[in-house]
C-alpha cells in the first residue's frame, strides 16, 4: 500500500534504529510510503521524500524554497545561527542565490581548487608519516585533520591561528552544541575571527580561495562583508564533516571490497571511479537541506500545503532500484550515473571538486603507502555518526 502516513511498522526517518542500517528503512519507505508525513525529533512536522525520481524533480522545483520565511512549520530549522550567519546560499532562492553563486563559483571550479593540490598532498603525507606501530584510526589520524586543514587552506588561515580555529569548530560540531554557553562563546569568537580575517585579506590579499571571493567582481557587483562572513561559515559547516566522512566511507568501502582495492592498487581502476560510487552507495550527506512549499503543490502525487517543510533523502534516492540496478551492491563498473550525493540543480554542491580531489589524494596515498592495510576488527559492526544528516564511521581502526 502506498500512502502518506507511515504505518506503525514503517520506520520513520528519525528512528534511531535507522541509523545503524538506514538503507533497509529507506527501502521500506520507498516501497510503502515514498512521500511520508512524519515529525522531526524537535517536534516539527515534515514531509520525507525517498524515491529517486521524486527527489531529483523536487531538487529543481521552483515551487520549493530554501528561504525559511516561506515556512509555516514550527520547530527548529537547523543549527541555531544568529540571523547574520543565516544569510548564505543554502537559505536563499533566486535571484539572491543566483547573484551570490555567480560571485563565488569561480573560486570553486576544478581549476581553482586544483591550486590546492600540492598543499593537500603535503598535508596527507605529513599525516601518514605519523602512522606508526602498525595501527591507526583513519578518522582521527587522517580524515578529520585533513578536512580541517583543507578548510583552513581554502580560507587562508595562518598556521598559528589554526589551533584556535579547531577549538571553536570542535565545540560547534559537538552534538550538544546548540544550547551550551560554551558554543555561544565559540560562535562569537569564530565570528570575530572571520571578520578580522576578511579585513586582513582585503589589506593583504593571499593566494587562497577566500581572497578570490573577496576580490571577485561581476558587473560592478561584489560580495559584502556580512555575505563573506556567512559564506565562510557555510563553507566550514558544509565542507568539514562531509569531507572527513567521504574519506572514511571511501577507505571503508575499499577495505571491505578486496577486488576493487586490488584493481585500484594495480592501476587498472582509477580512484575517481571509486569515490564516485561511494558518493552513490554511502554518501556522507543523507539529506538535502530542508525546503518549504511556496504554494500548494504535489510531490509524487501527494498534496503538500503551502509553507510545509520537506526533506529529500539523497541516500534513499541513490539506492532506488528504479534508477540503479542492484542498488545495494558497491559496484565501480555500474553503467548508470546520475547519483544525487552532491545534490542536483542550482544548489549542487559548490565544493564537490574540492571534496573529490581531497578524498582521491588521501585514499591513493593511504593504500599505496600501506600495501597490507586492513580493518583492525573486520567482524565488528561499525558505529556511525549519531545524525540523520551525516553518514560516516565514528572510528575506522586499521592495521597493516
Ligand atoms: C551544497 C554535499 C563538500 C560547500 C551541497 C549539497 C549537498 C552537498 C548534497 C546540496 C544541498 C541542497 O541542495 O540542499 C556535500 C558532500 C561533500 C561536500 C557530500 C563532501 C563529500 C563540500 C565542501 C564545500 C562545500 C568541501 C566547501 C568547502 C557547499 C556549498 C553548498 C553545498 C557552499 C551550497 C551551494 C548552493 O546553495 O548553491 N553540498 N558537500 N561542500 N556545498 Fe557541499
Amino acid at each position: 500500500m502506498t500512502g502518506t502516513d507511515p504505518t506503525p511498522d514503517t520506520p520513520t526517518l528519525f528512528d534511531r534504529a535507522l541509523l545503524a542500517d538506514p538503507h533497509a528503512g529507506y527501502a521500506r519507505l520507498r516501497e510503502a510510503c515514498p512521500v511520508a508525513r512524519t515529525t522531526t525529533p524537535d517536534g516539527a512536522p515534515v514531509w520525507v521524500v525517498t524515491r529517486y525520481e521524486d527527489v531529483r524533480a523536487a531538487l529543481t522545483d521552483r515551487r520549493l524554497s530554501l528561504n525559511k520565511q516561506t515556512s509555516t512549520s514550527t520547530g527548529k530549522h537547523g543549527a541555531s545561527m544568529p540571523p547574520s550567519l543565516d544569510a548564505h546560499l543554502l537559505n536563499m532562492d533566486p535571484p539572491d542565490h543566483t547573484r551570490l553563486r555567480r560571485l563565488v563559483a569561480p573560486a570553486f571550479t576544478a581549476r581553482s581548487v586544483g591550486r590546492l593540490r600540492p598543499a593537500i598532498q603535503q598535508r596527507t603525507d605529513e599525516l601518514l608519516d605519523r602512522f606508526q606501530d602498525g595501527s591507526a584510526d583513519v578518522m582521527t589520524a587522517l580524515a578529520t585533520p585533513l578536512a580541517l586543514a583543507v578548510i583552513c587552506d581554502v580560507l587562508g588561515i595562518a598556521e598559528e591561528d589554526r589551533r584556535d580555529f579547531r577549538t571553536w569548530t570542535d565545540t560547534l560540531r559537538s552534538p550538544a552544541a546548540d544550547a551550551a554557553p560554551t558554543s555561544r562563546r565559540a560562535l562569537h569568537d569564530l565570528h570575530g575571527f572571520l571578520v578580522e580575517l576578511i579585513a586582513g585579506k582585503r589589506d593583504h590579499p593571499g593566494d587562497d580561495l577566500l581572497t578570490q571571493m573577496i576580490t571577485a567582481r561581476e558587473d560592478g557587483d561584489q560580495l559584502s562583508e556580512p555575505e563573506l562572513v556567512a559564506l565562510s561559515f557555510l563553507l566550514l559547516f558544509a565542507g568539514y564533516d562531509n569531507s572527513a566522512n567521504l574519506v572514511g566511507n571511501t577507505v571503508l568501502a575499499l577495505l571491505t571490497h578486496h577486488e576493487t582495492l586490488r584493481s585500484l592498487r594495480s592501476g587498472a581502476l582509477g580512484v575517481g571511479r571509486v569515490v564516485d560510487e561511494v558518493m552513490r552507495w554511502n554518501s556522507p550527506s543523507m539529506l538535502a537541506s530542508r525546503r518549504f512549499a511556496r504554494e500548494d503543490t504535489h510531490i509524487g502525487g501527494v498534496r503538500i500545503t503551502a509553507g510545509e517543510r520537506i526533506w529529500m533523502s539523497l541516500a534513499s534516492a541513490n539506492r532506488d532500484p528504479q534508477q540503479f540496478s542492484n542498488p545495494d551492491q558497491f559496484d565501480v563498473d555500474r553503467p548508470e550515473g546520475g547519483h544525487l550525493g552532491f545534490g542536483h540543480g542550482i544548489h549542487y554542491c559548490l565544493g564537490s571538486a574540492l571534496a573529490r580531489m581531497e578524498t582521491e589524494i588521501a585514499t591513493e596515498a593511504l593504500v599505496r603507502r600501506f600495501p597490507s592495510l586492513r580493518l583492525a576488527h573486520p567482524e565488528e559492526t561499525f558505529e556511525w555518526c549519531d545524525s540523520f544528516q551525516n553518514r560516516g564511521p565514528l572510528k575506522l581502526p586499521v592495521i597493516w
